[in-house]
């Protein structure tokens, strides 16, 4: 997989692809993270990316020209699968999205800054528009982040243990049951005894009803 991301703050998008699960997803060569400065893209002498908005009122909104020199430039070299806006009015990333994202080869992600851009660019080149939730940002680089992360996770190979990302909270639309390690008594609370029984079905049988409990108990909205 390749996710392009375009951004006028590049630095802030660079640790999240620079360690742990995602930066041994690059090295594996799993999937690739492209960051694009938008300034690259500039108008004129003074790296303009930016510009009053027409009808008056406070905040600037990024221009169309440079988005769009950016996005053509990549089309040029390959076809993407989808083009992706990073906006809170989008639809909310969910589990089901991030699955569905992590099937694609190519994917474009624009990062929003100041009031957004220019409604044009929404138009005429973007595919999906995603929001990370019900509340304002102020630029679409850590929603951007979030949704690579989940993404790129669920990429074959990038979890050592294969099956682990199907187990995750929402799989299934149920929350993860609780997990323990050692040491099985801390402090007088003691690992559920099923857990030590090195019984495995019994085991699976215990974390489909936990994970059922949990979530009526949490999130029974999941449920409806
Ligand atoms: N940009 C600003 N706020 C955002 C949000 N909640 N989700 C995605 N992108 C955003």
């Amino acid at each position: 997989m390749r996710i392009d991301i375009i951004t006028v703050l590049p630095e802030l998008l660079k640790s999240p692809f620079e360690a742990s699960i995602l930066k041994r997803a690059i090295e594996k060569g799993l999937v690739e993270v492209h960051l694009h400065n938008l300034r690259d893209f500039s108008l004129g002498n003074y790296n303009q990316v930016d510009d009053y908005q027409f009808g008056g009122g406070a905040g600037m909104v990024l221009m169309a020209e440079p988005i769009d020199k950016c996005i053509s430039k990549l089309k040029e070299e390959r076809v993407y699968d989808e083009v992706i806006y990073m906006s809170p009015d989008g639809a909310t990333l969910n589990q089901g999205m991030a699955n569905g994202l992590s099937l694609k080869k190519n994917i474009i992600i624009l990062c929003g800054h100041y009031k957004g851009v220019d409604q044009r660019v929404r138009d005429l080149f973007i595919t999906k528009e995603i929001s990370i939730g019900d509340y304002v940002l102020s630029g679409g680089e850590l929603a951007a982040a979030v949704l690579s992360d989940a993404v790129i996770r669920l990429l074959p190979g990038v979890l050592n243990d294969e099956t682990s990302a199907l187990t995750d909270t929402f799989q299934d639309n149920l929350l993860a049951p609780p997990v323990y390690t050692r040491p099985s008594n801390y402090k007088g609370h003691k690992v559920p005894d099923v857990l030590l029984s090195g019984n495995f079905p019994k085991i699976e049988k215990w974390r489909e009803e936990q994970a059922l409990k949990r979530t009526e108990t949490l999130r029974p909205d999941l449920l409806e």
